[in-house]
């Protein structure tokens, strides 16, 4: 797949590094391009950075009340109750989580939305809600949604798997009401659709006022920030003072050029051309980008020569996940006994310690130059705002990339550090946990409240 020459290992290593790698120039060119497709995403040109308004600001946090809470946007959907007591503090009474069965990620849009209402159901029944009171309910939708209100929007098109039909080009809130009218669950009021990078924004900058970037780096990847609603052209607002959060949908940034394993992974897709930067970035799809590149080496006789059993179980599509990855490179014994489990778990048993070492290799290379993006989306983003980092900026972000995979975090603060020097100490990335969950229901607050002041007016 990639020209190398031909020899040992380590020729091939060489051309794998170079073809991986994310220099500090390539980084700059990133953002001078990020920063022209976010302009012409707020102006609404054509663009590959959508740039969607929220028709909301950051919390205040004296939010109050309390919220049911959906999230749906990876391969679990959860269900959650959240106080607020309108001094800043958040408590979950009550969470469970389901998994959505492919037949629904990937069937009819009805069938998909009468699974989340059965969800719903449950949760109401097994925490004993009251279904004569009304119930205020925000919707974590983490997907590309045209939103024309908080409350509304349609599903420009569906990401992370999913290939739902009929749900494309549809409010996503009117498929919900009628699913759940369906089973007869009258005691919702669907106060606020949110996309989980909102959300975690908004639990991000509960904890702390200086944040104002809002990033998920998990299942897929995107961000939000908080912009001026004189920047926002395509908005048709007669009051242009105050501000905006906006849902940038970064993963669709298409200015980054894919080598031959992207390409081929673009190919078998369910989205061919779209989302090329989630695809290189984001845990749905970097333990397959490993994996294509570990079959060609397999190809060339370079690792697990003689290994049929291998061969075989790594030819599947998804046969090797980020979570795998996540594993080996973490493995920090001298023997690799953490990636010899893993191989034995899959019935591959007898490597050398020099396979296991290669195999960690070019995990490593892979997950490298996706924290190493993942870093240059967000000083993007850092320097739209604040072109010379005059202020402190906190970073929420949320996703189990970030939670989990080992070192992913110290390798986008080293990015940091090589554009801005010093002034990189003016970013923190800080976890901001459950943003879908907390979050979503901190906004649904905030609609809430501005919903009964316009009703109050
Ligand atoms: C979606 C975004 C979402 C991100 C992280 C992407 O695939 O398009 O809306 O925020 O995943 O969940």
């Amino acid at each position: 797949m990639i020209s190398a020459p031909p020899g040992d290992g380590e020729d091939f290593f060489s051309s794998l590094e170079k073809v991986f790698s994310i220099s500090e120039n390539d980084i700059r060119v990133m953002i001078e391009d990020f920063h022209v497709e976010m302009g012409k995403g707020l102006f609404g040109d054509k663009s590959s950075l959508k740039m969607i308004p929220s028709f909301i600001d950051k919390p205040k946090g004296n939010e109050k009340g309390e919220f049911v809470a959906l999230d749906l946007g990876g391969t679990n959907f959860r269900v959650l109750t959240v106080i607020l007591d309108g001094k800043g503090n958040v408590t979950v009474p009550a969470a469970s989580e389901f998994a959505i069965p492919r037949k629904h990620m990937r069937g009819t849009g009805v069938s998909l939305f009468d699974f989340i209402a059965g969800c719903v159901d449950t949760f109401l029944t097994e925490n004993h809600i009251d279904r004569n009171k009304t119930h205020d309910l925000a919707f974590t939708f983490s997907f590309p949604v045209e939103q024309t209100s908080i409350a509304a929007g349609k599903l420009i098109a569906w990401t992370k798997g999913f290939t739902a039909t009929g749900v494309q080009g549809r409010d996503v809130m009117v498929l919900l009401n009628e699913a759940l009218k369906r089973i007869d669950i009258r005691c919702i009021h669907i106060t606020a659709l949110v996309n989980d990078t909102v959300g975690t924004l908004a639990a991000g900058s509960y904890s702390d006022p200086a944040c104002d970037l809002g990033v998920i780096m998990g299942t897929g990847t995107n961000a939000c920030y908080r912009e001026a609603l004189s920047n926002m052209e395509k908005l048709n607002v007669a009051d242009r003072n105050g501000h905006m959060i906006v849902n940038i949908e970064w993963g669709n940034f298409d200015k980054v050029k894919p080598n031959a394993y992207d390409r081929s992974l673009d190919k078998t897709s369910v989205n061919p051309g779209a989302m090329y930067l989630e695809k290189m970035v984001s845990g749905m799809y970097l333990g397959e980008i490993a994996r294509l590149v570990l079959m060609d080496l397999i190809g060339r006789e370079l690792i697990l020569v003689n290994k049929p059993h291998a061969a075989q179980y790594f030819q599947e599509r998804g046969s090797f996940k980020t979570e795998d990855m996540s594993l080996i490179e973490g493995d920090k014994t001298g023997r690799l006994e953490g990636v010899t489990l893993f191989l034995e778990r899959n019935g591959i048993l007898n490597i050398s310690l020099r396979d296991k070492t290669q195999f960690k290799r070019l995990c490593g290379i892979v997950s490298s130059r996706a924290a190493r993006l993942g870093a240059a989306a967000i000083s993007a983003v850092l320097t739209w705002m604040d072109p010379n980092l005059k202020d402190r900026h906190t970073v929420g972000i949320d996703g189990s990339l970030f939670e989990k995979h080992p070192g992913f975090s110290t390798k986008m603060t080293d990015v940091f550090k090589e554009l801005y020097g010093q002034k990189s100490e003016k970013i923190a990335l800080v976890h901001s946990k459950d943003g879908s969950g907390r979050g979503a229901a901190v906004i649904a607050a905030v609609a809430a409240s501005s919903e009964r002041n316009t009703k109050i007016n």
